[in-house]
């Protein structure tokens, strides 16, 4: 009889990874550490997403930050094949979610903000911040500045703004604990005005809502920067930069093909975000209500069309607003020749056999009611000032004549009382230039 023996070597249980985490940054760690290790890390229940970040698909870095909520595990890894440890225990990071009420400002009008975490009862404070664009970074980002009365947090998770006339970004976060423990920064979200700034504005060309998907746009900038950068959010969350998606050359971003989309456009320098527009993209065999990209004045004239992309229009056309028949006649055009408020709404066109999708048409009063305080303020302030200015200005000028003529009369001479009536001359003119 033969015997043969198996040598079983004791193999040790595999080791387990560890994940902590300290704000937005991710450790794993292999006890017992020894060298060699690579680590992994997964997010989402079943870990079956690999963490990607900059394009690789795992990290030989013990150390990832994270810009997205959710589950996250790690494991480390060594050896040819690959030898992995057990995944560790999950970790959550919360991302809260920023909502902005309403999109469009209207004059007078506050914008709400509101911050959603999951399991609001637990004893959160919220964090608002408005989102300043940093320029500085190739992929778009901005840093963030605390808004008033914000700096110990609030408990409610909303936050009213008021007076608010420009487009502006926003981002919350949440916190609690002693120590503080802070939840990621929501993703910025926006308000939008349509009201063109010399201080930064956006214009489109061709200036349209309706644009073919074969279209080619451009998108450009003016105003007080010398750089900028153009902003898109697809409707309903998704923002992102002229980089990703055209060319940027100089002031202006240079669109090949507009995707089918329905966006909000707009400018951002350093400091300064412009008048945002909506662009909508359409399939070029659809028919298209050709209408302007920015609002329209109130008392100016408009003029609406109708187009395909490549054939004339044979029959009749007839425009709607707010889905009532408003023109049928044979001309591609509709023209208001003095738009009113009632004018604001949806408009359409059909012809053909087709419909166009609708766009809003946007009206801007001219004697806007001036809802907020602050500008008020402000002007009285200065106003208080510039009279105690001016009454200091004339009281030093009434010193200074007196005590010319003082000067003048005692030396008596011809030349120095011209000298005085020039000087004069010049208070003068500087009193009226003041
Ligand atoms: C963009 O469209 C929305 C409705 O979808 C409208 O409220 C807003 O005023 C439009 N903005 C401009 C600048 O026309
Ligand atoms: C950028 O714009 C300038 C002026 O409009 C033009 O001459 C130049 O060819 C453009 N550059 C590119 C790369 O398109």
């Amino acid at each position: 009889e033969s015997v043969s023996f198996i040598v079983l070597k004791s193999i040790p249980d595999p080791p387990k990874a560890q994940i902590s985490r300290n704000g937005g940054t991710l450790t794993c760690s292999v006890n017992p550490s020894s060298s060699g290790w690579s680590y992994y890390f997964y997010r989402g229940e079943k870990n079956q997403e690999v963490l990607t970040v900059q394009n690789t698909d795992f990290h030989s870095n013990r150390e990832i930050r994270v810009s997205q909520g959710g589950v996250y595990r790690c494991r480390g890894g060594r050896g040819e094949p690959v030898y992995h440890t057990e995944f560790s225990d999950p970790v959550t990071i919360v991302e809260p979610v920023l909502r902005v009420s309403p999109w469009w400002l209207s004059p007078g009008a506050s914008v709400t903000l509101s911050c959603e975490v999951e399991h609001v009862s637990a004893g959160w404070s919220f964090y608002w911040y408005k989102a300043v664009p940093d320029l500085s970074h190739k992929s778009g980002s901005y840093s963030y500045e605390l808004l008033p009365a914000s700096s110990n947090g609030t408990a409610d998770n909303s936050y009213i703004i008021h007076g608010q006339t420009h487009t502006a970004g926003y981002v919350c976060r949440a916190g609690r604990g002693e120590p503080h423990f802070y939840t990621l920064y929501s993703q910025p979200h926006f308000v939008w005005s349509g009201d063109l700034h010399p201080s930064a504005s956006l214009s489109v060309s061709p200036d349209r809502v309706q644009h073919f998907t074969s279209d080619s746009v451009s998108l450009s900038c003016e105003g007080n920067s010398a750089e900028w950068r153009v902003s898109r959010f697809l409707l309903p969350d998704f923002l992102s930069f002229c980089s990703d998606w055209g060319t940027m050359n100089g002031s202006t971003c240079h669109v090949q093909k507009i995707q089918s989309s329905n966006a909000v456009y707009w400018c951002e320098s350093g400091s300064a975000f412009s008048n945002a527009v909506n662009i909508t993209g359409h399939y070029d065999d659809e028919l298209l209500l050709l209408s302007p990209v920015h609002p329209v004045t109130e008392g100016h004239s408009v003029t609406l069309g109708c187009k395909l992309r490549t054939e004339n229009l044979l029959s009749k056309v007839f425009f709607y607003q707010n889905d009532t028949i408003i023109q049928s006649e044979s001309r591609v055009e509709m023209i208001i020749p003095a738009v009113s408020k009632s004018h604001e709404g949806f408009y359409k066109c059909q012809s053909s056999g087709k419909e166009s999708p609708q766009s809003w048409l946007a009206v801007t009063s001219t004697s806007r009611p001036d809802s907020s305080s602050f500008p008020v303020l402000v002007v009285a302030l200065t106003s208080v000032v510039l009279v105690i200015f001016l009454f200091m200005m004339w009281f030093l000028y009434k010193r200074s004549r007196d005590s010319d003529i003082i000067s003048s009369s005692q030396d008596n001479n011809q030349s120095s009382a011209a000298d005085h009536r020039e000087a004069q001359h010049r208070n003068d003119s500087m009193l009226l230039h003041g």
